[in-house]
């Protein structure tokens, strides 16, 4: 199988080659692309060398899948070509995702959706809301699902490199050259990720609202979310509150949880999933299930997995592998 990995000498790009090395797919053949500054930079994959380059008008051709983790600009503007020259295009950026024409795919949750792209292009969510989407529909299969509210504590690497430098330049006592992030983020908590709307919701938390709405086909679903960056190098936490249609004990939402695909539940007394003990696995792990003590139908969970895997990465060479059939 022939891949292509548009940005892949970033943080997303350099963790799909090693979940491409580590997965049962067979690829033979690589088209490593990224900026102009990484042009002629060789990266070692599957015992030899790949050089890097710009990606040009025939890049794709002959390519099966093209992972693409270099922004929006770029998705928009080599997405259509990409799926021109033959390829189908796997989309780790906010370019496409609310596109009705391109799927928006978690595999464990609607992986079927990503035999109809009409665009040939398939969008992999938002990291944050991939990680929430698994663990709400282990619940949503159980007892339905009426409302759901969340706080994220979102890792610097979800800002990509730029964002891991930063903290690491901060917490040496040096002031970043650049910082992707609205305040000082070493020794702080920032509630906010994405530019704030006219109604004072950020970009991050109007994707969350909007792609989990897509992704589990429920356009009316009351979501809400507040995003904020804290100082951890890999992982998402998210707190996630959620009404259900029926109610549904601890132990029966425990169970439902362990059962799904993906999940791994943490949560006998005092043990509970933290970014630094699970990042680089590729689940998302539940712990802290917990019933509202004043609202009926209502549980609390807490959802950790690795932004740059599961969140990223691992999602999008699932896909990959289920069109494939490996
Ligand atoms: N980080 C996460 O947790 C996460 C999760 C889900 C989705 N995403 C999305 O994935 C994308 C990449 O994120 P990241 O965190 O990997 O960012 P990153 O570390 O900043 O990497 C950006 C990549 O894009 C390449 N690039 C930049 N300008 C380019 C250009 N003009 N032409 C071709 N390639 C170019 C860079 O190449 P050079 O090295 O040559 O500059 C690098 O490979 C973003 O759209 C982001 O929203 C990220």
């Amino acid at each position: 199988m022939h891949v292509a990995l548009l940005g892949a000498t970033g943080a997303v790009g350099r963790t799909m080659l090693q979940v491409l090395a580590e997965r049962r797919l067979s690829v033979d053949r690589l088209t490593l692309l990224a900026s102009p500054r990484s042009q002629g930079r060789s990266i070692r994959w599957g015992g030899r060398e790949w050089a890097c380059t710009v990606a040009e008008p025939g890049a794709f051709r002959g390519v099966d899948f093209a992972l693409f983790s270099a922004g929006a600009d770029r998705s928009r503007e080599w997405g259509p070509r990409a799926a021109d020259e033959g390829a189908i295009v796997v989309d780790n950026s906010s370019a496409w995702r609310m596109d009705p024409q391109v799927p928006l795919v978690v595999p464990e949750v609607n992986g079927d959706a990503a035999r109809e792209r009409p665009r040939g292009i398939i969008a992999n969510p938002n990291c944050s809301t991939i990680q929430m989407v698994v663990a709400l529909e282990a619940v949503r299969r159980a007892a339905g699902l009426t409302r759901v509210v969340a706080t994220t504590y979102q890792s610097v690497s979800g800002a990509g490199e730029t964002g891991r430098a930063a903290l690491r330049d901060e917490l040496l006592g040096n002031r970043p050259e650049e910082s992707p992030f609205a305040r000082q983020i070493s020794g702080n908590v920032i509630p906010q990720i994405g530019d704030f709307d006219a109604e004072g919701w950020t970009g991050e938390e109007r994707k969350m609202i909007n792609e989990t709405r897509k992704i589990l086909s429920l356009p009316d679903l009351p979501v809400a979310a507040t995003c904020v960056r804290v100082p951890v190098e890999v992982g998402h936490s998210v707190q996630v509150m959620v009404e259900t249609e029926r109610e549904l004990s601890v132990d029966e939402a425990r169970a439902a949880l362990a059962a799904f695909p993906g999940v791994v539940l943490e949560d006998d007394a005092g043990r509970y999933p933290t970014p630094l003990e699970t990042a680089g696995r590729d689940e998302v792990f539940v712990g802290r299930v917990r019933r509202d003590p004043f609202l009926p139908r209502t549980l609390h969970l807490w959802v950790v997995s690795d932004n740059l895997r599961k969140g990223a990465a691992t999602n999008a060479v699932q896909i990959v592998e289920e069109l494939s059939g490996a």
